[in-house]
């Protein structure tokens, strides 16, 4: 197995025994993706981070949409997902670039719906957040949405006590082998910078949007926010 197969095989691990969460979230996020689909008609969709789709191509499959764009930094990660998607009755694009050089880009197209689940917590700086905020508003339809999953530090936590307090619950992660925890403590150590509640959402409003939580998981971290545009 090389590097990239490793790196994965402990992400499906994580997801294979729930640890983050993702069953709640993605029943969650069926609901919104349902709701936008009742609403707009064939609505397109851009994934920014959409990793090798194993946990939502089964969600996918089921919507009317017109069209889905997969977009993952890991161009590895892409021929998975397409394969997800092969059944798919809706056509499809795949996309090695970063979700922050695709929301800025110019004189570009306007989506119904950007979805991104576990990736934007890996930009570190509130500012690139924010351009990212102000890009996804640009690139957004009148009453389109942005269905953002995501970790998140509570209100006034430190990145520092962050990692403390998220690194304590995985070293109760039994399920997984005590490398594959060294992993996840080393990744998140290395590229985990989540944004702060309050802060994030007054950043949101400055970018023109309306900012909802529509889940929220246990462990004051993984939650998901849909914004519309304000
Ligand atoms: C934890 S995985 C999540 C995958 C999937 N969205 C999910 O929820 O299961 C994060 C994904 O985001 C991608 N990613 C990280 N930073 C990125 C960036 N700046 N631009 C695009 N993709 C990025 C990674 O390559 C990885 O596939």
């Amino acid at each position: 197995m090389d590097l990239f197969q490793r790196q994965w095989a402990t992400y499906r691990a994580v997801l294979d025994h729930d640890l983050m969460e993702h069953q709640a979230m993605s029943l969650a996020c069926g609901q919104v993706l349902r709701q936008v689909c009742a609403t707009a008609k064939a609505p397109s969709l851009v994934d920014l981070g959409c990793g090798d789709l194993g946990l939502l191509a089964p969600l996918l499959l089921t919507l009317p949409l017109g069209h889905y764009t997969g977009l993952d930094l890991c161009a590895e990660v892409l021929p998975l997902a397409q394969a997800a998607l092969s059944q798919a009755p809706f056509p499809r694009s795949w996309m090695a670039e970063d979700l922050l050089s695709w929301a800025n880009a110019p004189q570009a197209e306007a989506v119904e719906v950007i979805h991104s689940s576990y990736a934007v917590h890996h930009l570190q700086q509130d500012q690139d957040k924010a351009n990212w905020l102000r890009g996804c508003r640009r690139r957004i339809t009148p009453g389109g949405r942005l269905i953002w999953v995501d970790v998140f530090r509570e209100a006034g936590e430190s990145r520092e006590a962050y990692l403390a307090r998220y690194g304590g619950r995985v070293e109760g992660w039994n399920a997984l082998r005590p490398d594959q925890r060294q992993a996840v403590l080393a990744h998140i150590q290395r590229f985990d910078y989540p944004a702060e509640r309050g802060v994030i959402e007054g950043i949101a409003q400055e970018a023109g949007w309306s900012w909802q939580w529509t889940w929220e998981g246990h462990h004051a971290a993984e939650a998901m926010a849909v914004l519309s545009p304000a």
